[in-house]
Parts: C-alpha cells; structure tokens; sequence
C-alpha cells in the first residue's frame, strides 16, 4: 500500500502528462471528420500498452472505429480481469460555451478540463497506470485483458460482434469498469445499476415544401406546432408519467425497503438545485430526484429543428419538423420493445395532415450487479482502503450497453467502480475530473486486483 502511494507521488506529474497527450486527440466518434483523430487514439494506446510489458496488444479494425485489445497472462491457475474502456469522446459543441479549447488540457483548481477528460480517457488510462503500479511490485497478481473501444458514445455498434467472435480470447472471472460516477470524494460508491435506452428520431411532415406562413398559414396545420404537440402528449402533465401504452408494463417496482435506503444517501438538494441554477425540478410525481434519475425510465427530447432559425424573421410555414427523443429505461424493460411501443403509439396520435416517420437509433439494455460476487467484494475493500469508508452500492442514471451484453455473451459478472462525479460535466462543455480523483483511482484499481486474486481463487 504504501509502495504503491509512493510511486504515485514519485510519478503523478508523468502520470498527468501521459493522459494530457491523450486527451489532445480528438477521437471524437460521432463525427467523421475526425476518423483520423480516431484511429491515432487507438495507435497512442497501443504504444503505451507496449510500455507495460503486455504480452499482447492489438487493434482490431471493425466496420466502424477500431477495438483496441491487449493482454497479460501470468498464470492460467489465477483469476483474469478484463478491463473496458472507451477511448473516444462526445463531440466538443457547443464549443463557445468552454472556459478553454476542449483538446487543450489544462489544471485548474485541481481539476483537469478537457473533453474526455472524466469520460472516459481519464478512467480508462487510470487502468493502464495500475498496471505499470503493478508492475513495480514485480508479478501481476491476476492476469488481465484490456478491450478499449472507440464507439462507446454512438452505441458501441460494432462490439457485440467482436465480443461474439472472439468469445474465448476474452475469457475471464470479472469485467471492470470505470466509467460511472461516485456520490462524493468523501462519499465513495460502487455503481450497481444502470439504466438502458432506446433512441429514435422522428420526422413529421406537413405540406410537400415549404410555404408562405400569410399565404397559407391557418389553412393548414403546421408540422412543427403538430410535432410539439405531440410530443407534449407524450408525458401526463398530471402525474409526469409517460403516456406510451404499455411503456411501464414491466418496469421494475422497488420495495419500499430499498427506496427508503436508497433515501438514506446523502443528497443536498439545494445544492443541487444551486448547481443547477434552477428554482424547482418537476419530473415524475412521488418520486425523489435520486429515483428519477436511476431507478424511473424516461422520455427527453435531445433535440428538435425545423423551419427558419437563422438571423431576423423569415415568414415561413416549414413543410418538415424533426426531434431526436431518448428513453432511458430500468430493468425488465426491452429495448427493442419499447422502440416499437413508441413507434406505434408516435402514428398512432398523429393527425391526418401530417406523414410521420420514426427512425430508430441505437439502443440497450439496462444492467444491474450484484453485492455478494468476489469482483465487488475486491472492489469494496478496495475503495474502504483507499478512502477510509466503506463504498455505498448505487444505482446511476447512464447508459453502458455493454454491460449486459458480457453478462449474456461472456456470462460474467462487471464490477462498476467509477471514480468520476456527476458535477463533472461529461457530454457537456467544460468536462473536466479531478487530479485527486484520477490519482484515487490510479491507487485503487491495483488494491482491486491484489484482493480479487484472493477472493476469486
Ligand atoms: N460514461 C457514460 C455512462 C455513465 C455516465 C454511466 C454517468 C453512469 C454515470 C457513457 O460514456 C455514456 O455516456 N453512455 C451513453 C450510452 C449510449 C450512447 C448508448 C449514455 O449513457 O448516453
Ligand atoms: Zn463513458
């Protein structure tokens, strides 16, 4: 413990620097402007598995961004860990809005800001950095894999198919991930659940182009006042519940129990609401800010467009409206099948004047993990070490499709040991994680693999 506290001391300046280079390349996924940027995130890496004496690294080229995979087996009598990470990022917009360049990595006030920077360049990294920790004291106590893929923040299309393929490679005991937040650095957690999605994109059309609002305007209904509409509809201004038939019909109940400990969490709602620099939060009727946030599915529009929106007023009725609409769903709900729930219920209220088209985007499952595995009892005391408390199991809010997919895939286990915060800012402009927090995780991850090849033996 105290060797490994040491070499962070000795190494926290490189450590930071090597993460800066990371965090330089913009690998931002969605957008195919930066592929190059990409693929050069997945080839840094590589380099930098070849500084830590892997027996194996590779990238595997798939239709979309590249996987990055890398390995050490010390002994096929002990446990394996596989690591997932992502390496790509959201996309840097609203670009304005940051305090410095997204790309240029800067420390201020302990923090250090850049996209990437929490989700999840500075995580994943933090895993490599355990290793070479690791490797100081001589052998690693468990083998271990790494898959860092570089499509996370679209869906992560392309990995259920490597993950399929290549099923026996990836064999291990436990899957560990950080990529989750924790309640506080004084607070520290292990997420044990996560919500899933389905995501759509919707297109209602009026007239076949677009037409004078004098002209016309009145005569005719307009697509976009009928999308609002309708998206109104969606939510019951009542109750805050979704209207879709038969969107909660399998949606986990909570007992009572478990929402009175989930109760006992620390959360400031004042400070939240301060941070948030809002009055009120609405949302679903008889449930706290914590349960709306993990254990309730939603339905948000990220996004809606149509007609005129540049400089000075156009009279114009548009001929198209559009809106990109997220569910987040809790588990026993089916992807898929709440896609074609809403599919159906989206013709089903929309008037006669209008054509409506829902075009499904990526979607997944959620997950929850389980307290009494060797993987979060390694975790827990991990963390009880290196922070002095004992972690509090939580469910978050987010997505991480892949999850589920290694427990039907692979039938294994993940543990969730996140160390970012929610106030990070991740998918929004001025990202950042703390220094004290990377650094937390750089001397936790190793405690995870000396307890756990105890525990799993
Ligand atoms: N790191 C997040 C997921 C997350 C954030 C989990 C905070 C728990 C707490 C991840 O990179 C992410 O953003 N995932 C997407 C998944 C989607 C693209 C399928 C998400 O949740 O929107
Ligand atoms: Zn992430």
């Amino acid at each position: 413990m105290e060797a490994i506290k040491s070499y962070i001391e000795q190494n926290q300046e490189k450590f930071l620097n090597e993460l800066f280079d990371f965090l330089k390349i913009p690998s931002v996924s969605a957008d195919s402007a930066y592929q190059a940027d990409v693929q050069k995130a997945a080839d840094w890496l590589v380099s930098r598995f070849g500084e830590l004496n892997m027996d194996r690294v590779e990238v595997y080229p798939t239709e979309g961004h590249p996987i990055v995979y890398a390995e050490k087996i010390i002994d096929d009598n002990r446990p394996t860990i596989l690591v997932y990470g992502h390496y790509d990022v959201q996309p840097p917009d609203p670009i304005e809005l940051w305090d410095s360049p997204p790309f240029e990595p800067v420390v201020k006030d302990g923090k250090i800001y850049a996209r990437g920077a929490c989700d999840d360049k500075g995580q994943a990294y933090m895993h490599l950095k355990a290793i070479e920790v690791l490797n100081q004291g001589g052998e690693l106590p468990c083998n271990v894999k790494f898959i860092v893929e570089g499509e996370e923040e679209i869906g992560s299309d392309h990995l259920e198919e490597f993950v399929r393929k290549y099923k026996d490679m990836l064999s291990a005991d436990i899957i560990l991930v950080s990529d989750t937040s924790m309640i506080a650095n004084d607070v520290p957690s292990i997420t044990v659940g996560l919500r899933g999605l389905s995501y759509v994109e919707v297109e209602v059309t009026g007239p076949n182009r677009d037409l004078h609002s004098g002209v016309y305007g009145g005569a005719i209904d307009n697509p976009i006042n009928i999308l609002c509409e309708m998206i109104a509809s969606l939510k019951d201004p009542e109750t805050g519940k979704i209207t879709v038939e038969g969107f909660y019909d399998k949606v986990e109940e909570l007992s009572a129990e478990y929402r009175e400990e989930m109760g006992r969490r620390p959360f400031d709602r004042a400070a939240y609401l301060a941070d948030l620099d809002m009055a009120d939060t609405g949302g679903e009727k008889g449930y706290s800010e914590l349960e709306r946030a993990s254990i309730r599915p939603t339905l948000d529009v990220n996004g809606i467009w149509g007609g005129y929106i540049g400089e000075g007023a156009k009279t114009v009725l548009p001929s198209k409206a559009f809106a990109k609409i997220s569910m987040r769903l809790v588990p026993h709900q089916v992807s898929d099948e709440i896609t074609d729930l809403f599919v159906k219920h989206f013709q089903k209220i929309a008037p006669s004047s209008v054509k409506v088209e829902v075009r499904p985007h990526h979607g997944g499952e959620a997950a929850v993990v389980s307290t009494e595995t060797p993987g979060y009892k390694a975790a827990a005391k991990a963390m009880e070490t290196s922070f002095g408390k004992t972690p509090i199991p939580t469910r978050e809010g987010g997505s991480i499709p892949i999850v589920a997919l290694f427990q039907e895939v692979l039938g294994l286990d993940t543990v969730l040991m996140g160390f970012g915060l929610d106030s990070d800012a991740i998918h929004s402009p001025n990202e950042h994680y703390g220094v004290f927090n990377y650094l937390k995780g750089i001397e936790t991850i190793p405690l995870f693999h000396k307890n756990f090849a105890e525990l799993a033996k």
